[in-house]
C-alpha cells in the first residue's frame, strides 16, 4: 500500500495534463501476441533506468484492457517509433480492436512483437510492477536490443506529434 501525502490544494488535473504535456518524449509500441491477437498500446512514458543490470520503465495505466494482457506474456516488445509511425501510433492509443495491420510488424520467437522500421526495438520480459497513483509502474528488464542507425524519431509534445529537424 503506497501512502501520498496530501500537502496544499489539489493540482487542477486539467493544469496538470496541460504541464506534463509541455515535456517532448518519444513514442514506444509496447505489444506482444497474447492468446494468438497482436496486442499494443502507444506508451511516451518510456524511460531508461540502469545499464547494469539492464533495464527500463513504463508507466500504464491501472485500468488498462490491454496491459493486463501484456504483462502475462513471456516477452514484450518495446519498438521506438520512428517519424513514419504516427498513424499507426495514434491507432496504438485508442481503447480499439485490431490496432495493428499485418505488415506492421514482426513476431519473435519467444512472442515479442517487434514494429517493423522502428529506429530501436527492446524485447523486455516484466521484472516488477509499482503502484503509482492511476498508473503502474512497470519495471522492465531488456533480454535482447537491436537499433536502425539513421531512422529519424517519432516526437510527442503538447499532445500532437512531430519530427526533429535535421
Ligand atoms: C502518443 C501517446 C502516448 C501515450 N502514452 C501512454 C503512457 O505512457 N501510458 C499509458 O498508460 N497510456 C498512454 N497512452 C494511451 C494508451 O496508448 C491508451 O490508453 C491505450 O492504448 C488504450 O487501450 P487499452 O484501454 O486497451 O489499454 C498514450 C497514447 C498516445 C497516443
Amino acid at each position: 500500500m503506497v501512502r501520498y501525502r496530501q500537502a496544499g490544494p489539489p493540482v487542477a488535473e486539467r493544469a496538470l495534463r496541460q504541464a506534463f504535456a509541455q515535456f517532448p518524449s518519444g513514442v514506444t509500441a509496447i505489444a506482444a501476441l497474447v492468446d494468438s491477437a497482436a496486442l499494443g498500446i502507444a506508451v511516451s512514458s518510456f524511460t531508461s533506468v540502469s545499464l547494469e543490470p539492464p533495464l527500463a520503465s513504463i508507466c500504464v495505466m491501472e485500468n488498462s484492457w490491454t496491459w493486463a494482457r501484456l504483462r502475462t506474456a513471456d516477452r514484450i516488445g518495446v519498438s521506438v517509433l520512428g517519424a513514419e509511425h504516427a498513424e499507426l501510433a495514434r491507432r496504438l492509443g485508442r481503447a480499439t480492436a485490431n490496432r495493428f495491420t499485418p505488415a506492421e510488424w514482426r513476431l519473435t520467437d519467444r512472442g515479442a512483437i517487434r514494429v517493423v522500421g522502428a529506429p530501436a526495438w527492446l524485447e523486455c520480459s516484466l521484472e516488477q510492477e509499482i503502484p503509482a497513483g492511476d498508473h503502474v509502474l512497470a519495471l522492465l528488464r531488456v533480454e535482447h536490443v537491436e537499433t536502425r542507425a539513421g531512422v529519424r524519431p517519432l516526437v510527442y509534445h503538447a499532445s500532437g506529434f512531430h519530427h526533429l529537424a535535421r
